[in-house]
């Protein structure tokens, strides 16, 4: 975006630009979760699951791409190299250390819940004020709580399926 563009937003660009950074970081972070969660799974439901978090995964990184192509518009630069991306991220990377699926499931349910704040706060903070950036929120924010109901989905099928095993037994 020319200078004109970055003036005539009526908000702090500066702060702005740190957002989206932290955003950025928070991206590729759930990103590779949900990456190596997907390989790592066991559990009831795997093969499904398995493949929908990996459609999972290259959505956070086309949001990724959206937020790093708005920071460079907005002039700032993009966060340049992973070992920032733990510091930059307010959102907790959990390593998917048991690869049972519900645990990992709540691990990206954790995440996502998470990405619907950040995206809320930046989308607040751009309102009648940067259009661009704030369309591109609300973009994401859709398919972060998209994702939220598909994990909540998925733990509830879970869920029955356990409680008809149970029954099954009785
Ligand atoms: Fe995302
Ligand atoms: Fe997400």
């Amino acid at each position: 975006m020319g200078k004109h563009g970055v003036d005539i937003l009526n908000l702090d660009v500066d702060k702005l630009i740190q957002m989206l950074n932290e955003a950025l970081a928070e991206e590729w972070l759930a990103y590779y979760q949900y990456w190596i969660g997907s390989r790592v799974l066991e559990g009831p439901m795997r093969t499904d699951i398995e493949q929908e978090l990996q459609v999972h995964a290259d959505q956070e990184l086309n949001h990724a791409v959206m937020v790093a192509d708005r920071i460079d518009q907005l002039g700032g630069t993009p966060v340049l190299s992973p070992a920032d991306w733990m510091k930059l991220s307010k959102c907790k990377y959990a390593a998917p250390e048991d690869p049972y699926i519900e645990v990992i499931l709540d691990q990206n349910l954790d995440a996502e819940r998470c990405a619907i704040k950040r995206y809320q706060e930046i989308a607040d903070f751009t309102y009648g004020k940067d259009h661009t950036t704030y369309k591109m929120a609300t973009t994401i924010l859709e398919e972060e709580l998209e994702h939220e109901q598909e994990i909540e989905d998925w733990m509830a099928d879970i869920d029955i399926m356990k409680e008809n095993l149970k029954k099954l037994r009785m």
